[in-house]
This record gives structure tokens, sequence and C-alpha cells, in this order.
């Protein structure tokens, strides 16, 4: 079987006690922490900043997925890098040049992935495959965590699996929104490689379980 990678989303953590939470999930196996960016711009909420970033990063060993919900990422990548991200994703509905972007953020030594929103259909992406490490598919549209996962975004993943597959391309499958024990198990099945979950986890009366559910599947 496949090792699917579990991304716990910090947007639906306790954030008075950030430390506290990331150490949690981290102990309880959580593969990546996944970070959300929000302007207030591209999605109608704000979030963090690299600030909180940097501080979290010196409490924790876990691999940094930082999603850039973000109209400029060519103009703020560059400080999520220097905070600690390991990962950078941006949104393909931004206006700016992504091959460029993509260089740049490989050649900083780090991850470089692309997001596409419920509408964006795969055939956009289509030349970018080669060159990205990452693709994320929202399950939900981008704003919020607690919303309920789209099914019908389940043939998207498996159409992604294939073209991943068929072409051999060296690209994780992220999924992201409205993940719990259930959707996992759909997304998994059509191909995916990493799940994003935030409420499901953190809301949970014991979040440690809920995650290490999530790893059993
Ligand atoms: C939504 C964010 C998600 C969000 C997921 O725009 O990109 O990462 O935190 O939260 P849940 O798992 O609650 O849908
Ligand atoms: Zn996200």
């Amino acid at each position: 079987m496949k090792n699917i990678l579990i991304a716990p989303s910090i947007l639906s953590a306790d954030f008075a006690n950030l430390a506290k939470d990331v150490s949690m999930v981290e102990t309880a196996g959580a593969d990546w922490l996944h970070i959300d960016v929000m302007d207030g711009h591209f999605v109608p909420n704000i979030t963090i900043g690299p600030v909180v970033v940097k501080s979290i990063k010196k409490h924790s060993k876990l691999f940094f997925d930082v999603h850039l919900m973000i109209t400029n990422p060519e103009k703020y990548w560059e400080s999520f890098y220097k905070a600690g991200a390991d990962l950078i994703v941006f949104h393909n509905e931004v206006l700016c040049d992504k091959k460029k972007l993509i260089e740049e953020i490989k050649k900083a030594g780090i991850k470089a992935g692309v997001s596409i929103k419920p509408k964006t259909s795969v055939d956009d992406i289509l030349e970018l495959f080669p060159l990205i490490d990452v693709i994320l598919i929202m399950t939900v549209e981008p704003g919020f965590g607690g919303q309920s996962f789209m099914e019908d975004m389940v043939p998207k993943i498996s159409s992604l699996r294939k073209i991943i597959d068929d072409n051999r391309y060296n690209c994780l499958i992220e999924i992201d929104g409205g993940i719990n024990d259930k959707t996992a198990k759909i997304c998994i099945y059509a191909g995916a490689d990493v799940l994003v979950s935030g409420s499901y986890i953190f809301a949970a009366q014991n979040p440690q379980q809920v995650l290490k559910g999530l790893k059993s599947i």
C-alpha cells in the first residue's frame, strides 16, 4: 500500500496556543504542516504572515507546506521561504509568470507547487506538470476551514492521477478541503498522495486519535 501523507492545517488550530497545537500533531505522527496564507483579496479572509511562520518554525521539525491564497505570490513567496517554508504552493488563477515563479522557488532549494480552485480545469495546468513537485486540488472554495467536501472534484483527482502516472511526472497530488475519515478514503482511492485536514483534526475531542485514524486508512 502507498504511504499517504497527512498535513494538518493550522487554520483550525488555537492561534493563542499555536506551538502547543503544532507539537501535538507532530507527536501524533503528522507528516507535513499545512499553513494557509490568505490576503483578504484573492480570498475573502485574512490569516497569517511570515512572522508567524518564523515563530512556529522554531518549535517544529515538520515539513512546512505553505499554501499561498494571495494575489501576488511573486512578491511574497521569498519572505515565506526565509521564514521556513519547505514547499510553496501558489494558485494558478493569479496573474504572474508562473514558470518563472516555479523556477525561482526551486532555485532557492525548496519545493514548488500549484493549486487549482474547484472551477479551474486540470487542462489549464498541463504545461506546468513537468516543473512542479506538488499539485494541490481544492475540494472546497478556498477561504475558510470547516466546509463540506465537493464530491464532484473526485473525477478531477482520478484524471490527474492518470496524467501523472502515464507521463511519469514526479509530482504529488495533494487534496485540500473537507477531509475526514470518509472523504479521505474516497480521495486515496482516486489517487491522492497528501491529504490536508483542518477542522476534522483540530475540532475533535481527541485530535491525536483522529490524526492516527487518518494515517491508518
Ligand atoms: C481553505 C484552506 C484549507 C482549510 C481546510 O481555504 O485552504 O487548508 O484549512 O480546512 P478543513 O479541513 O476544515 O476543510
Ligand atoms: Zn490550504
